[in-house]
């Protein structure tokens, strides 16, 4: 077995590159000084990298699905080994025992795989490991505080790989990052996975919204991000020059205005406690109508901004345009809060922002 120090910064990393960017791979790695040792599947990647703040602070990271410092690997063929979950559970108790994670969590290396070998595997590797530790704080993943170090286990074809970090600084509070969103054959449209796991994220960052908060959908039709917002008991404005889904339409806590985005006002005194955009078109244009919006937002009001990069071919264009927009907003009074690829964003990167504490008049 390799093993890296649990309190010192480890050199190895392992971290995802969505599928959707992998022809930027070389491009990211570079931007993240990191220089790649192997890559498992088409999205994982162990690098290796000197300077663990690139993770969080570099202008590449943004780019990266998800990443763990690894403590500790087992590079083997788990399939072809004796006793491999008895074996494994032992490994992490030794190396482990005393690290006091908040929680074990256990993952397959390549959590899209059809085949649920190293899904099984996993969730018994976790159910072993749990009956060694003394019972931890966190009793799985929605009870994980994000500041504080969770163990992620990670194990596929190539072995197991187990590093100890926060949910915030990994990017995501199940290991690998991925929130699967069942989505039945009758789910409005694709989007409504995509709000649900952004949702799912940004208690990274903050508590989520109350019941009853008040949201301003813009770019709303057909109405999949709608209908998940209503499922949680909030309050919807949506616009959109397009219908809505007829199943919706007549929601008792939607309001529903079909109209152009851009000649849209809300009634006088109208005060929203976020704003949600999905509309298609140049990010800039978007950005520029929650803007315009966003004096309606209630102090600390949240905005939940999908930025799509159609137009973009490469990853230089790809930091332009995050950089007009972010400045853009920024300058508006929304600072952002997080950024992230979302496994349900296609050629997007979805943003949060927070209005300013105090209303700018
Ligand atoms: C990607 S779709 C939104 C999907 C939606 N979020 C869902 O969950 O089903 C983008 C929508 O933005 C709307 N849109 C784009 N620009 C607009 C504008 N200026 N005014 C109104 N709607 C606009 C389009 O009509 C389209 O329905």
């Amino acid at each position: 077995m390799s093993e890296n120090d649990t309190t010192g910064s480890p050199s190895r990393w392992l971290i995802r590159i969505p599928e959707i960017f992998a022809p930027f791979t070389d491009e990211i790695l570079r931007g993240l000084g990191a220089t790649s040792e192997k890559s498992f599947g088409r999205e994982y990647h162990l690098v290796q990298a000197s300077d663990p703040e690139v993770f969080r602070k570099s202008k590449a990271a943004k780019y990266l699905g998800w990443n763990l410092p690894i403590h500790h690997a087992w590079p083997c063929v788990p399939q072809k080994m004796e006793n491999f979950i008895e074996k494994a559970a032992q490994g992490i108790f030794k190396k482990f025992g005393e690290a006091k994670p908040q929680t074990i969590l256990t993952g397959a290396l390549i959590s899209t795989a059809p085949h649920p070998y190293y899904r099984h595997l996993a969730t018994n590797l976790r159910g072993r490991t749990l009956q060694l530790f003394p019972t931890l704080p966190a009793a799985g993943v929605d009870d994980q505080r994000p500041a504080i170090p969770s163990l992620f286990c990670l194990v596929g074809k190539e072995g197991l790989y187990c590093g100890l970090q926060s949910p915030r600084d990994s990017n995501g509070f199940y290991p690998g990052g991925t929130k699967f969103i069942s989505q039945g054959n009758s789910a409005i449209s694709r989007a409504g996975a995509k709000i649900a796991e952004a949702l799912h994220y940004l208690q990274l960052y903050r508590p989520p919204l109350a019941a009853n908060a008040h949201w301003l959908e813009l770019g709303a039709s057909p109405g999949g991000m709608t209908s998940e917002l209503l499922n949680r008991d909030y309050r919807v404005t949506a616009v959109d020059r397009a219908a809505m889904d007829s199943r919706i339409v007549n929601h008792k806590n939607l309001d529903f205005v079909r109209d152009d985005v851009l000649s849209y006002l809300p009634p006088h005194g109208t005060e929203f406690d976020a704003i949600l955009c999905d509309m298609n078109g140049d990010g800039r244009d978007s950005l520029r109508s929650v803007v315009r919006l966003a004096r309606h937002l209630k102090p600390k009001g949240l905005v939940v901004f999908t930025l799509k990069m159609l137009a973009v071919t490469t990853l230089r264009e790809a930091d332009e345009l995050f950089s007009a927009v972010v400045a853009y907003a920024e300058k508006s009074g929304l600072n952002l809060i997080a950024q992230t690829h979302l496994t349900y964003n296609r050629f997007e990167l979805t943003l949060f922002f927070e209005a300013a504490d105090v209303k700018r008049s």
